[in-house]
């Protein structure tokens, strides 16, 4: 038995921050972040009362509501994100918590912006395994909250957002198919991350002097290794499930950069017109960008039953991934 996506819905908040706010705040300006990276403007949430489950919250209502259920009827909540509102306890047992799922268990997935895919992965194995009937898997970052906005190299980049997925049993054929998903954290762990606040820099006045909870990240490297693994891990899934360029009715990457995009396309052999591609809206929402573009694809009605997706991603780690959904 495999496990279909049945639901999807998304989350952003209104305030948009554009290039030209950015110009006002750093030295930087519109064309060179249209052009490096495809971005025109991100979506920030602004209100410190309005933390990561406030979002993947709105999300949950709005999966049960489209799905016509209650909570009750949800076995298992996983929330992929680098931003949760504490260490502990879980953003998953606090949106549990909020839309009062009361037959649920849940937890965090950590894996940066492949938080999404990975936990796609891990809830289809509880619906394959028979022991869960519907698992809710939502990706989620509040990128505002670990964003240093007086360094250029990274505050241009990163916006706010939450989506996810309703999953269930599929139908002989459908859901997804299969997943190839990898890490190296020899190589990962330098280049993208966010040094301060965990038991190797606990939170102290050196670390706050020394910026260390705000994210770093070594553009040039982990643009040179997300280039190759994306385009790598897609050609992997493409071969193992007999897919070629004409078949897949979708690329669902990872919105980091247009050009890492456009590379993975290239490889696979697919015209951009079949890859969904939102980055000029809402930058990089780390665990959101997938199931934001899942979200929006279903919203357009691009997705209909048989229609073959393939999901990419690259992030912080590194982890890295891609996932064969054939559409129920
Ligand atoms: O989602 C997680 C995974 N993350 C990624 O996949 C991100 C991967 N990396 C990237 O997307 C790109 O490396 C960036 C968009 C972050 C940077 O683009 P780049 O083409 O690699 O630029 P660069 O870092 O090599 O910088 C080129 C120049 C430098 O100036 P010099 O040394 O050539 O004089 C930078 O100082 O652009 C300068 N620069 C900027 N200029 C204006 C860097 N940031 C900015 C900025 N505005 N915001």
């Amino acid at each position: 038995m495999k496990a279909a996506i049945t639901t999807t819905a998304k989350y952003l908040p209104e305030e948009v921050l554009s290039n030209f706010d950015l110009e006002r705040m750093l030295d930087t300006n519109d064309e060179w972040i249209r052009t490096r990276t495809g971005i025109r403007e991100r979506r920030i949430l602004r209100d410190p009362a309005k933390p990561t489950s406030f979002m993947c919250t709105e999300v949950a209502r709005q999966l049960l509501d489209k799905r016509g259920i209650t909570a009750d009827e949800i076995d298992l909540i996983i929330v992929a994100t680098m931003t949760p509102d504490m260490i502990f306890p879980s953003t998953a047992c606090l949106v549990q918590g909020n839309i009062q799922a009361k037959n649920a268990w849940g937890f965090d997935l950590s894996a940066a912006c492949s938080g999404f895919v990975y936990g796609l992965h891990t809830g289809a194995q509880f619906i394959e395994s028979g022991n869960c009937r519907k698992v809710m898997v939502i990706g989620a970052d509040k990128m505002s909250s670990i964003l240093d906005y007086t360094d250029r190299s990274t505050a241009i980049l990163f916006g706010d957002g939450a989506a996810g997925v309703i999953l269930e049993p599929a139908r002989e054929g459908y859901g997804v198919l299969d997943a190839r998903l990898y890490s190296d954290g020899a190589n990962g762990k330098e280049h993208l991350l966010m040094p301060g606040g965990g038991s190797l820099n606990p939170p102290s006045h050196e670390t706050i002097d020394q910026r260390l909870h705000f994210i770093k990240q070594d553009g040039k490297q982990v643009f040179k290794a997300a280039v190759m693994a994306m385009a790598d891990v897609a050609e992997e899934i493409m071969e193992r499930n007999g897919l070629t360029g004409d078949t897949i009715d979708y690329l669902v990457p990872h919105q980091a950069n247009q050009r890492i995009i456009q590379a993975t396309a290239e490889r696979m052999g697919i015209g951009m017109d079949k890859v969904m591609m939102n980055i000029e809206y809402y930058g990089n929402t780390t665990a959101a960008t997938v199931p934001i573009c899942l979200a929006e694809l279903d919203e357009q009605n691009k997705l209909h039953t048989g229609s073959n997706l393939v999901l990419a991603s690259f992030g912080a780690g590194y982890t890295w991934g891609a996932i064969y959904v054939r559409w129920q």
